[in-house]
Order: structure tokens, then sequence, then C-alpha cells
């Protein structure tokens, strides 16, 4: 049996790479999915034909109880809720690596250069733990989440980190100095709560594909500790990609690590909340409906709230009626609009929106001069002119869609509430602009029932 696993360990390895690149794009997301199972499958398996396994009996019990506590969580999940549903997952992933780690450590003592990947494992996986923990609470709202500051924050945060750092030193010069492990670990889990203590609500689902980088670097470390070649190819593999993605995140909004980490974001958030009271102009499903009917181009651009009200399937409804009537509909994709990377190619395709009408945002932002009606549903920072107009805003510089470049624009969304960024919007006051208040999903609908009806008398005077 030992000498079939390398081969399952390379399949698997071939399985997570493979995985990665099919995500890439919505139109071979699915197929990276299924090989990226295969292949853990493929892992899990190789990994029991090892020797070392020394009770199978436990290893099935931990499998039982955690596939009751993982597969409902799956299913009952609203996609609204993913970043704080990964967060737990990391820390659940990264607590398995840190006390793997301790236990090799109470087991073996090892030394050299086992002993320094062990350290950096627990480091990692502790403060992971705790980090992902603190992120999952901000994101629930149980825990405050506006920044928590002080002065000399960095200082006490940076010493603390340092000192764990200094006594991971220790164990590996003199590992058998066992007293100085409880120490090294409690420093690194109080490290995991203060590195989150002073970053915003907004800006963890960042944070998470940062602590997503950790955990992948333990899990890394933790196969140089155990000398299992998966565990280095894989943690390596999740280590590269979720740092790759924090810094796409921060990119897309304009923001730097130093900023996002301790730049306490929120601070501005709540501080520039106000809305003006300017007038604006609105319109009902009738006259929304007519102007669609008349367009030849349209591009929608959802948001965060189109999430929220889970309005992608109406829109599927509006999409194909309009595009039968000859109307060119497109979907603008900005990278980060909604609250997570990937989150409207993801509900579009779960309404099976062609994948050829999502258009990202460097490619259509050319196109709008020359669009009839830029129809923005549950979106608000991501089409703010305030970005690049004014270089006060807490979203100065983040790339935007020219949404305010069409010929008629139209805004679903309930109230002038302002968005993630917590800023008035000022696309709203154009003349141009026409706000359509109401939950995403019943207006969506209920343009869909006006194009309806406008289609049946046509037909029937026709
Ligand atoms: P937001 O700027 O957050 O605006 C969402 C809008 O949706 C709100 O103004 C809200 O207005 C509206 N809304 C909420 N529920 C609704 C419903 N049921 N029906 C209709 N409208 C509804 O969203 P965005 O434009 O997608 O921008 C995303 C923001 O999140 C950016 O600032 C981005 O930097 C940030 N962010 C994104 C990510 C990723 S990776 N996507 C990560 C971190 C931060 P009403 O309350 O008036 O309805």
């Amino acid at each position: 049996m030992d000498a079939l696993f390398p081969a399952f360990y390379i399949l698997a390895a071939a399985g997570f790479i493979l995985a990665i690149k099919w995500m890439n794009s919505p139109a071979t997301a699915r197929r990276g999915v299924i090989v990226g199972e295969i292949g853990m499958l493929l892992a899990v398996v190789g990994t029991l034909l090892r020797f070392e396994v020394v009770n199978y009996e436990w290893i099935f019990i931990a499998f039982f109880v955690g596939s009751a506590i993982g597969v409902p969580i799956a299913y009952m999940m609203p996609m609204t809720a993913v970043p704080q549903r990964t967060a737990v997952s990391h820390a659940c992933g990264a607590l398995a690596s840190a006390l793997i780690g301790t236990a090799e450590y109470y087991r073996h003592t090892p030394s050299g250069f086992v002993m320094g990947a062990l350290v950096l494992e627990t480091l990692l996986g502790f403060l992971t733990c705790t980090a992902s923990l603190m992120a999952f609470g901000k994101l629930q709202e149980i825990l405050p989440t506006r920044p928590i500051t002080y002065k000399g924050q960095n200082f006490v945060n940076l010493g603390i980190l340092g000192l764990a750092v200094i006594i991971g030193i220790a164990l590996i010069i003199s590992p058998e100095r066992t007293w100085l492990y409880p120490i090294f670990a409690v420093l690194s889990l109080v490290f995991g709560v203060l590195l989150i203590v002073p970053i915003g609500g907004a800006d963890m689902p960042t944070v998470i594909a940062l602590l997503n980088s950790y955990a992948g670097l333990s899990a890394s470390a933790m196969g140089f500790a155990l000398d299992n070649k998966l565990l280095i190819v894989a943690g390596a593999l999740d280590g590269s990609s979720g740092f790759i993605l924090s810094v796409i995140m921060c990119r897309a909004m304009n923001r730097s690590f130093t900023n996002v980490l301790f730049g306490a974001f929120g601070t501005i958030q709540t501080s520039a909340a106000k809305t003006t009271e300017k007038p604006v102009r609105s319109a009902s499903p009738e006259e929304a409906a007519e102007i669609l009917d008349a367009a030849r181009s349209v591009v929608i651009i959802p948001g965060y709230g189109m999430a929220v009200a889970q309005a992608q399937h109406k829109l599927r409804e509006m999409h194909d009626i309009l595009t039968k009537r000859g109307v060119e509909v497109r979907f603008a994709i900005h990278p980060v609009a909604g609250r997570m990377p990937g989150h409207m190619n993801v509900l579009l395709a779960e309404a099976d929106i062609p994948y050829d009408k999502l258009v990202e945002m460097d490619e259509i932002n050319s196109d709008f001069a020359r669009t009839d009606v830029a129809l923005v549903i549950g979106a608000n920072d991501v089409v703010n002119p305030a970005a690049t107009n004014d270089k006060t805003s807490p979203i100065a510089g983040m790339p935007i869609l020219k949404a305010y470049e069409a010929h008629t624009v139209m805004v679903i969304k309930r109230s002038m509430s302002p968005g993630f960024a917590g800023i008035d919007n000022e696309l709203y006051y154009m003349d141009k602009t026409l706000m359509l208040f109401g939950d995403a999903k019943s207006f969506v609908g209920s343009i869909v029932k006006e194009l309806n009806a406008v289609g049946a008398a046509a037909a029937s005077a026709g």
C-alpha cells in the first residue's frame, strides 16, 4: 500500500493545480471545483493508506462529526454570508494545523530545520485561528464592526508578535525547554485577536483573503514538519493564491496593504455616512419598462443589493425578454462589486445568464458612451464618480464603472442610503438619472410584468 500513496499524492496535487486554473473563468469554474474535490478525495484516501495512521476509529468519528456540522452549514448559509463562513473554515483549518504541530512537538520534540518549520506552522496556525474568529465576529456583527484604535497600538501589537518570534527562535535553539511552548502559543493566539481589533468590518473580506494565505503557509510549514509533500504543495498553492487574491482586492479598491491593516477604514466610513438633501428624479416600473423596451443597448450593473435581494433570476427573465426583442443586453462586472471576489459572477451563473454576456470593467468602460441605458441594480460605490472627481473621498482612486457616460441611467435601490463606503453618490442627482426606488427583486419583477404586458398588447394588436 505504501508504494501506492505517492501516486495518489501526485494526482491530488495535479487536481489542485488544475482546479485553480479552471476556477479562473466562469465557463470552466464548475469543472475546477469538481477536479479540486477529486484531488482532495485522493489526498485523503492516499493519507489513510499510510503506515503512520495509528487509529482509524477516531478518524472516522471525526469524519462523521465534521460532515454532520459542515454539510448543513454549506446548504443553509446564504450567499451573502459566504465571507463569514470562509472565516470559520480558516479558523478550523488553522487550529487543526496548530494542534497537529503542538502534538508533534510534545511527542517527538524535533530539532533543527523540522523544529523551525513546526514553530512557523504553530505561530501562523494559532494567530490565524483567533484572527479568523475575530473576522467572523465582525462580519456577523457579533462584535463591534468599527475599528478600535488607541495610541501606541501598532507598537503593542508588533511587541507581542516580536516576543512570540523571539520565544519561537529560543524553542528552535533549545527545543527541550518545553515550558516556553505554552507562552509561545498564548502570545500567538493573542496576536491574532489584536491584529483584527483595529480593522473595520468593511475591510474584513480583504483580511479574510490574507488569513487564507496565512492558513495555507501554516499548512505548508506543517508539510515540512511532517515530511508530507502534498501538504507542502497544497499549502503553498493556498498561501500564494490567497495572497494574490488580497492584492487584487486591494488594487480594485485602490488601497494598499498597510492601509487595510492599519488604516482603520471604518472610521472614515461612519463619519462620511451622510447624504445630501438634493432633489432626484424617480420613475415607476412602467416608465422603466418603456425606456428599456425602446433601447437598443442596455448595460446592467449588478452590486451588493442584487445579492441581498436575490434578484438574479428575475434579471435573467428581463434579459431574455429584452434580448428576444433585439435589445443588446450585457452585464458589467466590477472586480469588487458585492462583498467577495467573483460575487456577481457566481450569482449570475446561478441564474444561467450566458457567460459571454458578462463583461469585465476594463473592457466595458469604453462602451458606456454609446450605451442607451445603464441599469444599476443594488450597486453604489462601484459607479460613484466621486472615486475620480473627489480626491478627499474614502474611495478616491478606486476604478469605477462609467455608468454616468450612458445616455440614460436608471438605479434600482430602496432609498438614498449610502453603500459600503458610507458616502453619497452624485450619479443619483444627474439630469439623466432616474431613481427606481424599491427592493431589487420585486422592482425587476414589476418591470418584467410590464414588459410582458407590452409584448402581449403588441401581439394582439398585430
Ligand atoms: P455598495 O456600495 O455596498 O451598495 C449596495 C447598495 O445596494 C446600497 O446602496 C443599498 O442601498 C442597495 N441595496 C441593499 N439591499 C438592497 C435591496 N434589497 N434591493 C435593492 N437595493 C439594495 O455595493 P457595490 O456597489 O456592489 O460595492 C461594493 C463595495 O464593497 C465597494 O465599496 C467595495 O470596495 C466593497 N468591498 C467589496 C469586496 C469584494 S471582494 N467584492 C470586498 C471588500 C469590500 P439601499 O439601502 O438604499 O437599498
